[in-house]
């Protein structure tokens, strides 16, 4: 199911778990591989592809959101405030909203838009987990500097560190480790339901 508006999204209380990040970061990949469905999630080499909130229902049970990705320059002045709105009332307003999952291309230093969403999200109490994403395009040394390197950069803002994925979609690195903390959130909320 696909919506523009939150209040048009699916209205049963099935736990959530979305997907956000800078458009191109590998959103809709990370999802296909997640899966196992390639195709699912629409992927694209040009950017700004997820306009909307995408919601995948899995095994009758939860919910993949797909959120469209911010910091897309190309799209217009007032097309980047729609996107914005969309994913800040999603993100505010979703009381389905069971984890989030922040997206981070591994290959980069700290990216401003990446740290002011983040900020953005402390700065609303939003509790988030990071997921590294297209591990597969560094070496092992270049890409655990790198996550260290975040880490650190965060850990300048943050008492506590978020929990943290390393990920890749072309050889499905971080898929079971991910699956398996879904799993488990999943798993506490039936306990705590009875
Ligand atoms: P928007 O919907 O536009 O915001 O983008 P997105 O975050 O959904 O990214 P998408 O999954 O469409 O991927 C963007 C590009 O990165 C595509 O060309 C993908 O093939 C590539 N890509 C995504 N994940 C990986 C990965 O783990 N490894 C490699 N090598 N490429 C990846
Ligand atoms: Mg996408």
């Amino acid at each position: 199911m696909s919506n523009k508006e939150v209040d048009k999204c699916p209205s049963d209380l099935l736990p959530e778990y979305a997907f956000i990040g800078r458009s191109n970061v590998g959103k809709s990949s990370l999802i296909n591989m997640l899966t196992g469905r390639n195709g699912l999630a629409m992927t694209s080499a040009t950017p700004g592809k997820t306009m909307l909130i995408n919601h995948f229902l899995i095994n009758k049970n939860w919910y993949i959101v797909d959120l469209p990705g911010y910091g897309y320059a190309q799209r217009s002045a007032k097309g980047q405030e729609q996107i914005k709105r969309i994913i800040q009332s999603y993100i505010l307003e979703r009381v389905q909203m069971t984890c989030l999952f922040v997206l981070i291309d591994s290959r980069h230093d700290p990216q401003t838009i990446d740290l002011a969403f983040i900020e953005w999200l402390g700065e609303n109490g939003i509790p988030f987990v990071l997921v590294f994403t297209k591990a597969d395009k560094l070496k092992t040394g270049r890409l655990n500097a790198n996550v260290r390197n975040y880490l650190n950069k965060l850990s300048e803002q943050w008492e506590e560190l978020p929990p943290y994925f390393v990920t890749s979609s072309e050889n499905r690195t971080g898929r079971d480790e991910l699956l398996a903390y879904i799993e488990q959130i999943n798993k506490n909320l039936k306990t705590e339901i009875g």
